[in-house]
């Protein structure tokens, strides 16, 4: 059964840091130099679809990416090579039969992975792309249950460990020097908060200029404020920790806000400065805390990693007045349906409040072109499993 040809398919989410990663203690094996912890969304609208074709009659891996033939990246080659590797630790392990392994051994893959949103335009497409990738050829050799998949596709690009697992999720920086310490774990299931929800704003769709890997080089290399950052991120991750678990929105949000905050103060102080935000990404900063005075709490949290787009997050009860106030100031007015977005019923006091902040921003009317609405998801899963083709 030498040239059988195999096919599986697989999605897996982008993940959006509340406490982000920014700093490697080590470039080559992607380990990072702070904690960090994340929200895994719903693969359904921010994800990535792979389906991989492997079989030993293949001469060698290959890669469509978005529908375009590109070349394996030496991080992707990394985390295939890694694959490999426990793929057979493993087949020892269990005396699977020599045949099988030689035969298992020499697959070559044939991977295509389609992201379902902009690819490099901050949206985390690295994370959900490496993750699922490294879950689709896990799943082809049958291996998903007997290694840890963070730590192989962190190989690929260092965020994509914390999108293996859904719902809240620890990525340990770890002390030792070959990284098996620096693994995500799942801290809380995504059923622990169904009520969360997440606008997605993007704001500009393009590639950013300075991608993450060379900006969080810099910040290392430049930044004093990055001294701050391992215990500060410690700190941060329990409060985090205890708000999720409490379902306390205000003291979550507040964590949130600050350390996205504090990435974008490091990225501006770090030399020459890199700046991700657009003056729309700041005016949606403001909007944001006006809306929260005028709710009187912390009701809506936005956070930002390396480029301007928002991750707007809140609790469902304010659903409605928050998609009211941005589709009159800030997103484009075609998308209004009038038939779902309804204006919330309000009384004299809080037209009079709402009306004045859509005045306030509505010079940034149609500044952010595309939405997406989503909830916490519960990670990767399988589409098809492997098959014979
Ligand atoms: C700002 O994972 O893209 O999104 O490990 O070099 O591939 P590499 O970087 P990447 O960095 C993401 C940084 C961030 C914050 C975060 O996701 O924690």
């Amino acid at each position: 059964m030498e040239d059988a040809e195999w096919e599986c398919t697989v999605e897996a989410p982008v993940n959006i840091a509340l406490v982000k990663y920014w700093g490697k203690r080590d470039s080559e094996l992607i380990l990072p130099y702070n904690d960090s912890v994340s929200l895994t969304l719903d693969e359904e609208k921010l994800g990535t679809r792979t389906t991989v074709r492997y079989s030993a009659s293949y001469e060698e891996d290959s890669l469509v990416l978005n529908g375009k033939p590109t070349v394996i990246s030496s991080r992707l080659s990394n985390v295939i090579e890694e694959i490999r590797r426990a793929f057979r630790k493993q087949a020892v392990r269990i005396k699977m039969n020599a045949q099988d392994l030689m035969s298992m051994s020499r697959y070559r893959f044939r991977i295509e992975t389609n992201n379902k949103m902009p690819t490099a335009a901050g949206l985390a497409s690295s994370a959900s792309g490496m993750a699922c990738i490294t879950f689709a050829l896990c799943t082809a050799l049958g291996i998903t249950e007997s290694v840890d998949m963070s730590e192989l596709a962190r190989l690929g690009s260092g965020s994509a460990c914390r999108s293996i697992h859904g719902g809240l999720v620890q990525w340990e920086a770890g002390k030792e020097e070959d990284g098996s310490d620096s693994l995500a774990k799942q801290i809380y299931p995504a059923s622990t908060w169904p009520e969360l929800k997440f606008i997605v704003l993007v704001v500009d769709g393009e590639k950013k200029k300075v991608g993450s890997t060379e900006g969080m080089q810099r910040s290392m290399a430049t930044s004093e404020y990055m001294l701050l950052r391992p215990k500060q991120c410690k700190d941060r991750i329990q409060e985090v920790c205890w708000a999720f678990q409490a379902k306390l929105f205000p003291a979550l949000a507040e964590v949130i806000i600050k350390d996205s905050n504090t990435l974008h103060a490091i990225c501006r102080d770090s030399y020459p400065p890199v700046n991700y935000l657009t003056r729309t990404s700041e005016a949606l900063i403001d909007f944001v805390h006006r809306l929260n005075e005028a709710l009187g709490d912390v009701c809506v949290a936005y956070t930002f990693d390396a480029g301007p787009n928002c991750f707007v997050i809140f609790e469902e009860k304010h659903e409605s007045l928050l998609m009211w106030l941005l589709l009159h100031t800030f997103i484009e007015n075609d998308v209004i349906d009038p038939t779902i977005h309804r204006q919330p019923k309000w009384d004299d006091d809080e037209l009079a409040k709402y009306t004045a902040i859509i005045d306030e921003f509505s010079n940034y009317r149609n500044s952010v072109k595309s939405y997406y609405e989503t909830t916490v998801g519960s990670g990767p899963k399988v589409v098809n499993a492997p098959r014979l083709i």
